[in-house]
């Protein structure tokens, strides 16, 4: 299939070169000897021991929910809604998706988000694609899953900047197909709107969230997946020695790790407070600089990089890493290659993924929005 696909794109490479020439016949080269005769594909030239490829794993078909959130379409879709309803922020303008654009693999491509009043935090946003089998979530590991995390957002001052849970079970309660919505997500539960069930809700659609690239397709055999490039580059990772860290099933989220573990991190510019990472969770000295090591899925399509997104190119990010933490420095052929393997774990989000829902509609109980 790739060897077709191959032969196409040569084919058309080679009709818009004679189109190209076409419209300047005087300087033209002379047109190749014959166009006719089939266009030999080389074979894959780049072997890859399997054992090398032991420390990562394919994304499974779907990920799994915790026993106590069983996914129905009902929760999920329900949560598609919440996670779109910019209603559940102070002043009506702050949904998740405002951060966690879908249709822009799951970032804002901003260094640092902007909230409520357009208030900026601190920290770059990670993608929600692919992050719920990560081993924690935050930079700083400060939630264990999707449903713990999804409570912080909506309470957080620069981000939905609602006052309480009342505050958000007001608004959901106010519409009653919501309240409806609830009641078929959660039988079980009376009342059903509830602050973990919102939660819950939100983590059942984002365990749908979940996009499988040409690396997985590579990893389950298929060796026409990756280009030569990109195998070249995987090797390059490895041999720079990357997966010490970035391994598993994304390609990192399986650890914390020290940024600068081997020449340190540069402070930030004057004035600016260093983000200690994990210390701020825990207050361990030995947590200082600590951060959770970034999942790579989708990493081409989520810069800036870094947890306060101060590095825009990928190749940067990269040799910065190879730096930082391997005292090392790679050649550009390398950086480039590198960024070639990297550009295999991007798995593009389908139609539904990135589906905008309709949402319920208002009421005249609805809180009014608030912009102070
Ligand atoms: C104002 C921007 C903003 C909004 C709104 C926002 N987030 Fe985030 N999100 C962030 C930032 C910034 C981080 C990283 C913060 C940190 O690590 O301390 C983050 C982290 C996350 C993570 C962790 C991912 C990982 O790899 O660790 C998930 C999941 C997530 N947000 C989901 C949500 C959901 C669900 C909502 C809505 C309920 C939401 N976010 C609303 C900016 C935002
Ligand atoms: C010792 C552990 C370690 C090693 C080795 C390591 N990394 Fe990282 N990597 C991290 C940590 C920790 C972060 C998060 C840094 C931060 O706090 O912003 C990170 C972040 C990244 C990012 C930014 C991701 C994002 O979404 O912002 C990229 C890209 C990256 N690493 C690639 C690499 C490559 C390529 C190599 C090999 C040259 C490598 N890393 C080696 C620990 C490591």
């Amino acid at each position: 299939m790739t060897h077709t696909r191959l032969v196409a794109a040569s084919a058309l490479l080679a009709g818009a070169l004679l189109a190209a020439t076409g419209c300047k016949k005087e300087e033209a080269p002379p047109p190749p000897a014959t166009t006719a005769a089939p266009v030999q594909v080389a074979a894959p030239t780049v072997k890859i021991e399997s054992a090398k490829l032991a420390l990562f794993k394919p994304l499974p078909a779907a990920f799994e929910s915790p026993p106590d959130n069983p996914s129905t379409p009902e929760k999920v879709e329900l949560g598609r809604q919440l996670y779109w309803d910019a209603r559940l922020s102070k002043n009506h303008d702050v949904s998740c998706n405002s951060c966690h654009m879908l249709d822009k693999y799951g970032v804002d491509n901003k260094p640092v988000s902007e909230g409520h009043r357009k208030q900026t935090g601190t920290r770059n946003s990670p993608t929600v694609y692919n992050a719920a089998n990560h081993f924690v979530q935050f930079w700083d590991g400060r939630a264990a899953n999707l449903e713990e995390q999804a409570k912080g957002p909506v309470l957080n001052p620069v981000e939905h900047g609602l006052k309480d849970e009342a505050a958000l079970l007001a608004v959901i309660n106010s519409i009653p197909e919501y309240v409806e919505a609830f009641g078929k997500a959660f039988p079980e539960d009376k009342p059903a709107v509830t602050f973990d069930n919102f939660a819950k809700a939100v983590a059942a659609f984002e365990r749908t969230l979940i996009t499988p690239a040409p690396w997985d397709a590579f990893l389950k055999g298929d060796k026409n997946a990756l280009t030569e490039d990109q195998k070249k580059g995987f090797l390059a990772f490895m041999d720079a020695g990357c997966q010490t860290c970035h391994s598993g099933e994304h390609l990192g989220a399986t650890m914390f790790q020290r940024l600068g573990s081997v020449k340190p991190w540069p402070d930030p510019p004057e004035g600016k407070e260093p983000d200690l990472g994990r210390y701020d969770v825990t207050k361990q000295d030995s947590d200082k600089m600590m951060f959770k090591v970034p999942g790579l899925r989708n990493v081409a399509k989520t810069a800036p990089y870094y947890h306060d997104g101060s590095v825009e190119d990928l190749g940067a990010a990269v040799q910065l890493m190879a730096e930082h933490q391997l005292g090392k420095t790679l050649s550009d052929e390398n950086v480039r290659l590198i960024v070639a393997f990297l550009e295999s774990l991007t798995g593009e989000p389908t139609a539904e993924q990135m589906r905008e829902p309709q949402l319920p509609p208002s009421t005249d109980k609805t809180p009014k929005p608030d912009p102070t």
